[in-house]
């Protein structure tokens, strides 16, 4: 069993970065019902990181506070995870939020020290898979995590390392296609269930 995210935290160890492999990757992974840990439930206010997953790779990434995460760093090894997520203003800013932007979306998150960019800390960082019209910072995430795609890796160039996160998104999709994973779109950790938005839009 590899070490936790949170128990190489408490050690103040970075993991070392595995060796990019450039080999062709599946376009899905893991078994067509759950496996233990999984579902993992976080939630938490977005807040803002770097910056860079917007500006340098066209794949801007909400991130957890450090409190958020333990339901996930607690039991899983650091690496790139698909599931759902959903942002909830609160309810005094809720007309100017979009409809679509409420939606139970999927997702990919990236749980480690971000080994291309160094990072000293460990961060969770979501990308919602949605062109948000409302900004959300501050607001409420909600996600659920349902299974693991890959290690977090080193890359020799800025491209390669959007390549593969491209690559994550279409996994992530081709995953929560299978039905033990679509069900969790209407799960009642999320405030308005995917169903209820389907028929009301
Ligand atoms: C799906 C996904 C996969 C990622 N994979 C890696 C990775 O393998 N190696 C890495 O160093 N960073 C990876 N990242 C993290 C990005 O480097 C990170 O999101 C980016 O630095 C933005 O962080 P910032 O907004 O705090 O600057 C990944 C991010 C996402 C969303």
């Amino acid at each position: 069993m590899p070490p936790t995210a949170a128990e190489y935290a408490a050690r103040q160890e970075i993991p070392v970065a595995q060796v990019q492999s450039r080999a062709p990757r599946p376009t899905i992974v893991g078994p067509d019902t759950l496996e233990q840990p999984f579902p993992i439930y976080l939630v938490g206010p977005v807040q803002k990181g770097f910056g860079r997953g917007g500006k340098d790779l066209g794949c801007p990434t909400a991130n957890l506070p450090d409190d958020s995460i333990t339901p996930i760093s607690s039991v899983a090894k650091t690496g790139v995870y698909y599931g759902y997520a959903q942002v909830l203003p609160p309810q005094d800013h809720l007309s100017d939020f979009h409809n679509a932007d409420l939606k139970v979306l999927p997702m990919v998150m990236s749980l480690g020290w971000n080994p291309f960019y160094k990072n000293k800390v460990l961060t969770a960082e979501i990308h919602i898979m949605h062109n948000f019209k409302s900004d959300f910072y501050g607001y409420e995430m909600r996600a659920v995590v349902l299974g693991y795609i890959r290690p977090e890796l080193d890359y020799i160039s800025r491209e390669a390392l959007i390549e593969d996160i491209e690559i994550d998104k279409q996994v992530a999709l081709n995953c929560l296609q299978r039905p033990a994973y679509q069900i969790y779109a209407n799960d009642s950790h999320f405030q308005i269930p995917e169903s209820e938005f389907k028929a009301s839009m």
